[in-house]
């Protein structure tokens, strides 16, 4: 039976990350069964190398991937794209915060917003993976004044899967058994990965660990650092584990959350939380039909509102400073 393909555009496809995201997209892994359309984005520098990465592609003979399209023109690349993942931007490197990319960064966004705007398909989703993504997520969705702000993510699974492993460690099992862990605000180093509602095997987690020590003085900084720590370790950015948080948060955002639990990913704030509207900002989610709702009515207490004001704040300075650069 012939099916129309699904489209999905990545950026920064000869990168680091895309090296492995490509091949989890065109073996199913990301959407499933359906067959695929890759258009790929790179700059012209980096063409020659892309189409080394499509001759790798054409060579898995992966049974659902339809065709591959590469190219330097947004505007052509994300023609008719149903899927946006946006990844091309540049890695920050030892000593640097994320938030030092953006005037190096935003730019990007602006241009692929607005390509988007005019090209993608009616029921185009983006999730931004490049930094600082939940401010260029913000860029790219006040470019796109036609696509619903709904349709706008950006990456902070990489810091809830991080979470997981940690968690998982420390109790002695896999991260199968824990859930309702939450990741609040900006995929930065004031992220607040929250254990208050998370559950091991359906009980509360924080009673299992019974180590308030290791949770504050362990446990957060080692989250908030880890991207850090393997710059210092490797002298690249994360890749591996980046890629498979972008396919999980898409596999996740298109084929729907299972069960009782719940996943994190930077969305626009209608003001739940106490988050003001308009920020992309890290929050329990939920996902159904392709779409996301927030988890509502958790209790948040003194502990963890200090930490999530802290990282909405920064949130809200990068919001000031991008405005400021004429980027939104
Ligand atoms: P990389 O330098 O290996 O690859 C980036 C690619 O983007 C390059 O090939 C570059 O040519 C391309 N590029 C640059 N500008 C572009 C543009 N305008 N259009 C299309 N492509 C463009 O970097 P990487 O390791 O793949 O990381 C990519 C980004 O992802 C970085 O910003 C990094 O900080 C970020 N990142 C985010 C997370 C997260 O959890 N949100 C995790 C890891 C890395
Ligand atoms: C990560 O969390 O690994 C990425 O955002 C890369 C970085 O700069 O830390």
């Amino acid at each position: 039976m012939k099916q129309t393909p699904i489209k999905v555009a990545v950026t920064g496809a000869a990168g680091q990350i895309c090296y492995s995201l490509l091949f989890r997209i065109a073996s199913g892994a990301v959407l499933g069964d359906a067959p695929i359309e890759l258009r790929l984005l790179e700059i012209p520098q980096a063409m020659k190398a892309l189409e080394g990465v499509v001759m790798e592609l054409d060579d898995c003979a992966f049974p659902n991937l339809k065709s591959v399209v590469i190219g330097d023109d947004p505007e052509k690349v994300f023609e008719g794209a149903n899927i946006a993942m946006l990844v091309g931007a540049f890695p920050r490197k030892a000593g640097m915060e994320r938030g030092d990319l953006l005037s190096a960064n935003g730019r990007i966004f602006t241009a692929q917003g607005k390509a988007l705007n005019n090209v993608a398909a009616d029921d185009i989703r983006v999730l931004v993976t490049g930094n600082p993504a939940n401010t260029n997520a913000m860029i790219a969705m006040n470019n796109a004044p036609d696509i619903p702000n709904e349709r706008f993510g950006a990456l902070t699974r990489l810091d809830l899967d991080r979470s997981k492993a940690q968690v998982g460690k420390k109790l002695g099992v896999t991260t199968r058994h824990i859930e309702r862990l939450t990741i609040w605000g900006n995929h930065s180093s004031t992220m607040y990965p929250d254990l208050f509602h998370a559950t091991v095997d359906g009980k509360p987690v924080l009673p299992e660990i019974n180590d308030n020590e290791w949770v504050e003085k362990t446990f957060i900084p080692k989250v908030a650092k880890r991207g850090a720590e393997i710059i210092d370790a490797t002298g690249l950015s994360s890749r591996a584990s980046a890629a498979n948080a972008t396919a999980s948060c898409m596999h996740d955002w298109e084929l729907g959350t299972v069960g009782g639990d719940w996943t994190s990913m930077g969305v626009v704030s209608d003001g739940s939380y106490g988050v003001p509207e308009g920020l992309i900002s890290s929050f329990p989610v939920r996902h159904k039909d392709g779409n996301w709702e927030i988890v509502q009515g958790l209790e948040i207490n003194e502990f963890s509102r200090a930490r999530i004001d802290a990282s909405v704040k920064e949130l809200e300075d990068e919001r000031d400073a991008v405005k400021e650069l004429g980027l939104i």
